[in-house]
């Protein structure tokens, strides 16, 4: 009898706490001026219409349909057990992009959280600062121009060994060979085919989970990522052993790839990471760097195909670009900065089709926006679809105009594919180089019709091609 009450009295008393907090909490927010919308359920809120609305491929539907009903720029909303308000349009891109460590922070869902630990995502203020500089000095233009005849033989190797000669490929699980393979190349120099391909296939069950409830219970999408995640730091542990060695015996050269540059760069502190550190970094680049850049190139491959005379302008450019060099001479970073009418057609397909629909700031204190209350603690949510299909901002938002980009481009704050602020991409110039180097040998190359022109790509959690999107493959006349 002693023993119950030991048990039960404490319990009580805590849930009579945790429901008085309840309480204060719905009384202070019913005294504030929320953001118009609705929380939905306990817990669950309007995750399941958030998910759904992603799954088939319409995030802007969720959004739209709640900017249209509360007439507002900013709603609220609850997802995966957060209370949300979601910024809309440039005003709300500019506030939270510009608020960073004054009104906001980055933050991530718990299941990106867990996954990518001690990465920088997970660091906010002056030791997000610092570690984003050290990533820098390898993501930089100037570093990274070193590495492009290096992007331009794997591309071409790629394209030997998985396109040559095929008459049908399915874009979206090859293109990933190439992605992956030029990123852990340049960030490990692992280049066997069987080491890339075993950890490519734990990428794949890391991607479905880090988007979602991280319930690390067997058989859930989290449980199985977080599996897929160790096995990851393992191999890189691995490979970081035997390279402080190589480095020691100067086998390794300390700027041949991301590891040896992360093992041999202090930070501005003059601090070495540590272990894992590195170890998450290098989880959290090939993650970033690889499947976002997967998908933006299936979609080029969509609208190339589907749009015969982009195509035939894309070709144009890369042929003049040939042309000028020497038979088999690698691309140089010369060459890339002639590819503009490439890069606007990718710049493009990043406004119609973002990969990222967007990210979380959280409210470090109440602030208010728009005359509107943000209480402290709440999350906030930019949306990629809310500026790039704005009428108002992109004339017939969803016809392709690749000259959009042309002279001054679009207004601030309106393209935002890759954020904006000191959290910015970290991996635009890496993404810029490998989508063209690709882009260049691809139309070079072949032609494309697709199967299905009307392919639809739904967001889990990238965009993805619904049935992979197989193409009909026409090599050209060019041979170089
Ligand atoms: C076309 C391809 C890519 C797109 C569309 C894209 C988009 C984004 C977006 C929207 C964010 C969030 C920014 C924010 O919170 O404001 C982000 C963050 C990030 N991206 Fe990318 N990304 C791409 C490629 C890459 C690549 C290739 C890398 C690495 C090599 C990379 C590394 C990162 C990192 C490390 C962050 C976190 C930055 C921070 O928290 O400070 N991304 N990216």
């Amino acid at each position: 009898m002693e023993v119950t009450k030991l048990i039960v009295l404490p319990a009580v008393l805590a849930l009579f706490v945790l429901f008085l907090h309840f309480i204060k909490r719905i009384i202070k927010l019913r005294k504030l001026n929320l953001p118009k919308g609705t929380l939905g359920f306990p817990f669950v809120g309007e995750s399941f219409e958030f998910l759904k609305a992603n799954l088939e491929g319409k995030q802007i539907r969720f959004i739209q349909e709640r900017m249209k009903k509360y007439d507002s720029k900013v709603f609220k909303t609850s997802l995966f057990g957060e209370n949300i308000a979601v910024f809309c349009g440039p005003a709300g891109n500019k506030f939270l992009f510009s608020n960073e460590n004054k009104n906001v922070q980055v933050w991530w869902p718990s299941s990106v959280k867990k996954l990518l630990r001690l990465s920088l995502v997970n660091k906010v203020g002056d030791e997000a600062k610092v570690t984003r500089r050290l990533l820098m000095s390898f993501l930089n233009p100037e570093t990274l121009r070193n590495y492009l005849p290096n992007m331009d033989r794997i591309a071409q190797h790629h394209i030997n060994t998985h396109w040559k000669g095929k008459e049908q490929v399915v874009v979206y699980p090859i293109i990933q060979l190439y992605t992956f393979e030029l990123a852990c190349c340049l960030f490990l120099s692992m280049e066997d085919p069987i080491d890339v391909s075993n950890l490519s296939s734990y990428f794949e069950e890391f991607l479905k989970g880090i988007i979602g409830f991280s319930i690390n219970f067997p058989g859930t999408r989290f449980h199985k990522a977080m599996k897929a995640a160790d096995e990851i730091r393992k191999e890189i542990k691995m490979i970081m052993k035997k390279r402080k060695v190589d480095l020691d015996e100067k086998k390794a050269s300390p700027t041949q790839d991301l590891l040896s540059h992360l093992l041999a760069t202090p930070d501005t502190s003059g601090r070495f990471l540590n272990e894992v550190e590195i170890i998450d970094n290098i989880l959290l680049l090939l993650f970033a760097g690889h499947d976002t850049s997967r998908s933006v190139l299936s979609l080029v491959m969509k609208y190339l195909g589907n749009l015969p005379q982009v195509y035939e302008q894309v070709l144009k450019e890369q042929l003049e670009i040939s042309q000028g060099k020497e038979a088999g001479e690698l691309l140089q970073w010369e060459d890339i900065q002639k590819m503009k009418y490439s890069w606007n057609v990718a710049s493009e397909v990043l406004r119609l089709s973002p990969p990222v629909g967007g990210a979380f700031r959280d409210a470090i204190k109440d602030f208010t926006y728009a005359d509107y209350n943000i209480p402290s603690g709440w999350k906030l949510h930019w949306n990629t679809h809310t500026t790039h299909m704005d009428p108002t901002l992109f004339s017939n938002p969803e016809k392709f105009d690749a000259s959009r980009f042309e002279g001054e481009g679009p207004t601030p704050y309106s393209y935002v594919p890759f954020g904006g602020g000191p959290r910015m991409c970290l991996g635009q110039e890496f993404a810029r180089l490998e989508i063209l180097v690709f882009m260049h040998n691809i139309v070079k190359r072949f032609k494309w019709d697709l199967v299905n022109p009307d392919e639809k790509f739904k967001y889990d959690p990238m965009l993805e091609p619904e049935n992979g999107l197989p193409i009909q493959l026409q090599p050209s006349q060019y041979t170089w």
